[in-house]
């Protein structure tokens, strides 16, 4: 097969949900039709699970069990598809922020009964901001709900999305009969009690054929006909080229659980969703069908064995092939490396491989070169944009508790922040080091990691912190700005990029410094350039 087809005939995106509304359930189905998986269950222990909040070492251990399944590829119509998994626990969000630098596109899963939560309204944002195309899946509606129009609703106004269904339910919960593929103009109708099969797929291009009424009941049959023409009249017919620049998101209905729907959303999903698109370099666009290997590392994991600090490196290929053996140019670190052993990943496994082409994830054992967001190419110096770090949520100071082993401690610290576990900021002021975190649980993470990888031990500090703003500074020789870091010094800080970090102690202070200050640019996020 040419380079071209290859490119043309991955997908590499990720699903997206708040915890619970049905991401691994999903995703299961998804490999089940691919026949990457025999049974169900097989993804489950990927998960971590709620009860893992006061329990770090189960997350330890599901570490581990989560690196063979952070890609999942599997081949569906000739199709090769890549699920990048994104942990659902909020305390992890990071992890997903930056895996949706890797993604071409995302699925976004909720809860029929919870309509949009929390964990969505952020990933969904992140999204939008790259314009990165949205399909959405309504899941579990084998049981009661809210109805389809208020989540409609929903999505738009939450989410700020542009809809337009799909698919549509007939029947919700107890009643549940079946699901109208508006895309395909069939309807799929399930049996049984527990409706767990479909028992027959009609196609329907007129949905005013009387025979429907006999199918499934002459107020169902009204209803879905009702139901349609407000589809019709309120949103906008699906346009591929708008779902593909992120202005509009096709929606389908189903559950995961039971597999309705499922199919149906595979079938369109790797009709209209995008193979690997160009992505923006500092330097240039660069498009995938380039003949010379350029690519990102987007996640870094580190090896469960304290006694091997190898860690894996996740890179996403943007352009050309990643070939075993070839010297590719390390950009930050402007050296030669090559890479005997890159995986690659199947279902629920990784394997060596020789060759990989853009879409696609190779993992690359590391003894401690790579740090998030490096480049590798055949030459040039080429900076791939779009791994910003977010303000953390809790913020410690770290001290050494055992100065006998502050050169481990250093390097441990060095370490875990370019696998990107938390963030590190220095005082301008004293040089103290305060560790910011998306989640209170990294804290023990680290703690417990320093220890048994690196042989220290540490200690916290509380160190009252409501968010971490990046400073612009164009500002530098203007008055206003020397003031600001005059009067401001006790809470400036450099990250590890050595980017200024003003650290406001609440609200109130950063509204005020904001207002005292109007030419000083704050940020939340590290890419504001
Ligand atoms: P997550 O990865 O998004 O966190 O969600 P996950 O797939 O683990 O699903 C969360 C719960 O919702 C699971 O139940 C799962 O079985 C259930 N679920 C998923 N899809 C559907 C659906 O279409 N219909 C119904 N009724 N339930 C669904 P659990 O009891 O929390 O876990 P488990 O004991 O089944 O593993």
């Amino acid at each position: 097969m040419g380079f071209k087809n290859q490119i043309e005939r991955r997908r590499t995106f990720g699903i997206i949900s708040h915890p619970d509304a049905g991401k691994t359930t999903l995703t299961e189905k998804l490999l089940l039709f691919g026949g990457a998986i025999q049974e169900a269950g097989a993804v489950k222990n990927n998960k971590i699970k709620k009860s893992a909040t006061s329990d770090f070492m189960e997350i330890e251990r599901q570490r581990g069990i989560s690196v063979a399944t952070s890609v999942l590829a599997f081949i569906y119509k000739d199709k090769k598809i890549n699920i990048l998994d994104t942990p659902g626990h909020k305390d992890f969000a990071e992890d997903t922020y930056r895996t949706l630098t890797a993604v071409d596109s995302v699925i976004v899963v909720v809860d029929v009964a919870k309509g949009v939560e929390e964990q969505t309204i952020k990933l969904v944002e992140v999204c939008r901001m790259r314009n990165i195309p949205m399909i959405v899946f309504i899941n579990k509606l084998d049981r009661e709900g809210k109805d389809a129009f208020d989540l409609l609703d929903d999505l738009e106004q939450k989410l700020g999305l542009s809809v337009t269904p799909l698919s549509f339910p007939i029947g919700m919960g107890y009643d549940f009969k079946g699901i109208y593929n508006i895309y395909e103009k069939n309807i799929n109708l399930f049996s049984g009690d527990s409706k767990k099969n479909i028992e027959d797929t009609i196609a329907f291009d007129d949905i005013n054929n009387p025979e429907l009424d006999t199918i499934i009941g002459e107020t169902a049959a009204q209803d879905l006909r009702d139901n349609l023409e407000l589809v019709h009249g309120v949103y906008a017919p699906f346009n591929k080229d708008s779902y593909l620049n992120g202005e509009q998101q096709p929606v389908f209905f189903g559950s995961a659980l039971n597999n309705f729907g499922v199919r149906e959303l595979l079938d369109c999903f790797i009709e209209i969703a995008p193979s690997p698109r160009p992505k923006m370099a500092e330097e240039r666009l660069v498009k995938p069908d380039e003949k010379e290997l350029t690519g990102f590392v987007f996640k870094i994991h580190a090896n469960m064995d304290p006694k091997h600090r190898d860690r894996l490196a996740f890179i996403k290929i943007v352009s050309g092939t990643f070939e075993r053996n070839k010297p590719y140019l390390h950009v930050r670190q402007g050296k030669n490396l090559k890479f005997s052993s890159p995986n690659a990943f199947f279902a629920e496994k990784k394997e060596i491989v020789d060759i990989s082409f853009p879409g696609d994830i190779v993992g690359l054992h590391d003894t401690g070169n790579f740090k998030i967001g490096d480049t590798l190419t055949e030459g040039e110096p080429l900076h791939y944009k779009g791994i910003p770090s977010f303000s953390p949520e809790h913020f410690r100071y770290i001290n050494n508790a055992d100065p006998m082993k502050s050169k481990q401690l250093g390097k441990g610290i060095d370490q875990l922040m370019d696998e990107g576990v938390a963030q590190l900021f220095t005082l301008e002021m004293n040089g103290r080091k305060v560790i910011g975190t998306v989640g209170a649980l990294q804290f023990e993470v680290i703690q417990y990691r320093l220890e048994h990888e690196y042989g220290a031990k540490c200690s916290y500090e509380n160190f009252p912190v409501h968010k971490a703003c990046w400073v612009d500074p164009q500002d530098e020789k203007n008055e206003e700005f020397k003031e600001f870091k005059r009067v401001k010094q006790k809470f400036l800080a450099k990250d590890k990029q050595g980017q200024l970090v003003f650290l406001a102690d609440s609200q109130f202070s950063l509204q005020m410094t904001q207002q005292k200050y109007p030419t000083v640019k704050l940020y939340f996020t590290s890419e504001f350039k």
